[in-house]
């Protein structure tokens, strides 16, 4: 395998992680704004002053002419999010949206993270290069990191979240579809969440998972796939297959295609952008006929954070702002490079979702990032994310 691909920037910035998105179709962008548009003239009779504040200015952005470089923008595959919905469901799509893109980046709070992730399980059968899994202390089970949520938990988790937050992410630190309760826990989301989405690396994709994925309401589906030839997909998914993974997305494909032609669903192939051996443009072509979309995102150094020089980064980390973690015990997490659950808030059975979110070990750790303090906190001083 040729020289590994250096990041970009020295700051990751989670709000523009995409580095490639084919397949969101920009067409899709006009049909979008016009909606927009016909909910503006319309925005008075909607319910509730907080959430007509954000849509009057999600709209008053999204209709700005583009020089003016507003906060909140039309990406394709924010168009693309909106083609799958109806218009009754635009303003709950849209004030959501506006939520997760600019409340981080303005650092402004709510009651509700605009997105909440939940860990079904941390377990996982790869060793992907880049990431935390290869970690020998992540993994030894004396260090109490390892684990699966039981379907009550989760259950108990959607409960408080729904009617709240829109953007559910099933995934974490491990491969959600590794876990014997998958189907239940799916079974338990139609009709819940207007932005729900999985990452999986489809290696347990089997046709009992599809049709339960299929049946469940998920709306974006990311298969995490770094390449479309070997060795240098087994090189990188260290553990996996290409053989496997392709035979399981190509007959997700079909399941799809055959059985569900009207479920509203974008599927994704996710790429960490790692290696200059990875050819991009023939990932995207190679993958174009199995998947909706093709992206990557840019190689974030997750995989042992703690061991990372300090970045000397005074920002404040935006995700603090955009999401929370729930991880398979019912603990509460504040981020993704963090696997060692430094920053571990509370257990959820002790408190609810907005208490954590606005209590005070979130707030303070807030206040830290904000004052330009974040230097002093382990390990947000050596994490890159912005
Ligand atoms: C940690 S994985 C867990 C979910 C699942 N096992 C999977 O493979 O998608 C979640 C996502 O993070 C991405 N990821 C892992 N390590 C990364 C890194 N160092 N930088 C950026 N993204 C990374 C993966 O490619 C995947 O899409």
């Amino acid at each position: 395998m040729s020289e590994q691909h250096k990041p970009s920037k020295l700051v990751y910035r989670k709000a523009d992680s995409f580095v490639v998105l084919n397949g969101a179709e920009p067409s899709l962008m006009r049909a979008a704004i016009d909606r927009v548009a016909r909910l503006a003239a319309t925005l008075v009779s909607e319910p509730g002053a907080h959430r007509r504040a954000i849509l009057k200015r999600a709209c008053d952005d999204l209709l700005a002419p583009a020089q003016e470089r507003r906060a909140f923008r039309l990406r394709p595959f924010v168009a693309a999010e909106m083609a799958l919905l109806s218009d009754a469901m635009l303003p709950r799509y849209l004030s959501y949206r506006y939520r997760y893109d600019v409340f981080p980046v303005e650092y402004r709070l709510d009651g509700f993270p605009p997105c909440v992730q939940i860990e079904v399980t941390s377990f996982c059968n790869f060793r992907c290069v880049f990431c935390y899994q290869k970690n020998p202390d992540f993994k030894r089970r004396s260090n109490g990191f390892m684990g699966f949520m039981k379907p009550e938990m989760f259950k108990r988790v959607v409960d408080q979240l729904e009617g709240h937050v829109e953007a559910v992410t099933m995934a974490s630190r491990g491969e959600p579809l590794s876990s014997s309760d998958i189907c239940e826990m799916l079974a338990y989301l139609p009709g819940k969440f207007l932005a729900a989405k999985m990452n999986t690396n489809a290696s347990f994709l089997d046709e009992r998972r599809a049709h339960a994925i299929l049946q469940s309401g998920i709306s974006t589906l990311v298969f995490s796939v770094d390449a479309a030839v070997e060795p240098l997909y087994s090189s990188l998914r260290v553990g996996g297959t290409l053989e496997v993974v392709e035979r399981n997305i190509r007959r997700f494909a079909e399941i799809r295609r055959k059985h569900y032609p009207d479920v509203p669903l974008i599927t994704r192939i996710s790429g960490v952008r790692f290696s200059d051996a990875q050819d991009v443009e023939h990932i995207c072509r190679y993958w174009q006929d199995a998947v909706d979309q093709v992206a990557f995102v840019d190689y974030c150094p997750l995989e042992d954070i703690y061991a990372q020089p300090e970045t000397g980064i005074e920002t404040p980390c935006s995700e603090l702002w955009r999401r929370l973690f729930v991880l398979w015990n019912g603990s509460i997490e504040v981020c993704e490079p963090d696997f060692r659950e430094v920053h571990k808030p509370c257990r959820i059975d002790e408190w609810n979702i907005t208490d954590v979110w606005l209590g005070d070990y979130y707030q303070r750790l807030r206040q830290h990032h904000f004052d330009g303090q974040r230097q002093a906190v382990e390990p947000c001083c050596r994490c890159p994310v912005e």
